[in-house]
């Protein structure tokens, strides 16, 4: 009787998807309310990471044990330092460095080999962040998620089948409130936008003041009534973005930061830290609710857009005076010689 051999490359993960720029980007791993006393396993660019918590931070290992293969993240931290392999119990600690290996007597020594790749691992806005690579940039910048005068709250995470800069572009159009949002960001009869100033700075891009017209949402009214808000947005990263809208009349204010985890080059998971400078007695769920709803929306498009990969060359698609943002965007990051768009 004949033997099958199993072919073990089916097994192996796919290649990590390394594009010259986002493996060196800071990525959001999990929240950090999701992170205690389990590891996670995140998928970081098609590259399995262990992420867990002791009490002297966040950290991050590849999540391969350098023995046989098992998940360090199924493992276990010990005297919150250590992770345990699940499989024959080898403990790394937070360099990856392997520090005991039971199967062998307490003076034997333990091969120098034996590590596992240690990443860079930071909590921030209520984040775990993680970058493969070796970090382009700091943690961007969000001062009023961190302030006492702002009530903050994490949104998401929300899983897009579609490319991470997709999902950042989205978020830096403004012509798309008043149809995919209709009737809760915008409405159609107040479609026309003013004519707006982008900005291109080191390490950024961004719009100033744009007011639109969010008319009040009843059946049968002819929209007289309503609020202007101001948006700001910028994009600061190639995966990362933010934006405030203030009420035009009372100042109050809402920001949110929409950062891109790149599971892989068509997959992404949306984590949105958003704060705010009023309605401190209402409920933070009945915000998460309200970015849900708008979410799915923009979900519901960006999902079915061709090509699937955003198109840097500027001619593949029509501009208008209203993509400004996009436009610059897509300048910018054409300049980083990214790799996962299409040129
Ligand atoms: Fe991890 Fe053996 S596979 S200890
Ligand atoms: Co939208």
């Amino acid at each position: 009787m004949s033997m099958t051999i199993p072919n073990t490359s089916n097994y192996a993960d796919p290649a990590p998807l390394k594009d010259g720029v986002l493996e060196h980007e800071w990525h959001p791993a999990c929240s950090a309310a999701e992170l205690q006393q389990k590891p996670l396993s995140v998928i970081v660019l098609g590259e399995r990471v262990a992420v867990y918590r002791t009490s002297r931070g966040v950290h991050a290992l590849r999540d391969l044990c350098v023995h046989r293969g098992a998940m360090l993240s199924k493992g276990w931290v010990e005297n919150d330092r250590d992770l345990v392999c699940p499989y024959h119990g080898w403990k790394y600690d937070a360099d990856g460095k392997c520090v005991c290996i039971p199967a062998q007597g307490k003076d034997d020594r333990i091969p120098p080999r034996a590590r596992a790749v240690k990443y860079q691992a930071r909590e921030k806005y209520g984040i775990v962040w993680v970058c493969i690579g070796e970090p382009a940039a700091e943690l961007p910048d969000f001062a009023e998620f961190e302030t006492a005068e702002y009530r903050p709250l994490v949104c998401g995470p929300y899983r897009v089948n579609a490319a991470g800069t997709r999902v950042i572009e989205n978020f830096t159009d403004f012509a798309h409130l008043m149809y995919v949002h209709g009737g809760l960001l915008g409405h159609p009869d107040y479609a026309e936008l003013p004519d707006f100033e982008v900005y291109r700075e080191e390490g950024r891009v961004y719009t100033g003041d744009v007011p639109i017209f969010q008319p009040v949402a009843h059946s049968g009214s002819e929209h007289a009534e309503g609020t202007t808000y101001v948006y700001v947005k910028e994009v600061f990263r190639p995966l990362a973005a933010r934006l405030s809208k203030r009420d035009a009349a009372t100042g109050q204010t809402l920001w949110i930061m929409l950062t891109v985890l790149p599971v892989s080059e068509k997959e992404c998971l949306v984590y949105m830290p958003v704060s705010r400078n009023y309605a401190f007695d209402v409920d933070d769920q009945s915000f998460i609710d309200f970015q849900d709803t708008v979410f799915e929306q923009d979900k519901w498009i960006i999902e079915t857009q061709k090509p699937e990969l955003l198109p840097l060359d500027l001619q593949a698609e029509l501009n208008h005076k209203a993509d400004k943002l996009s436009v610059a965007y897509r300048k910018w990051i054409a300049g980083m010689g990214m790799r996962t768009c299409m040129a």
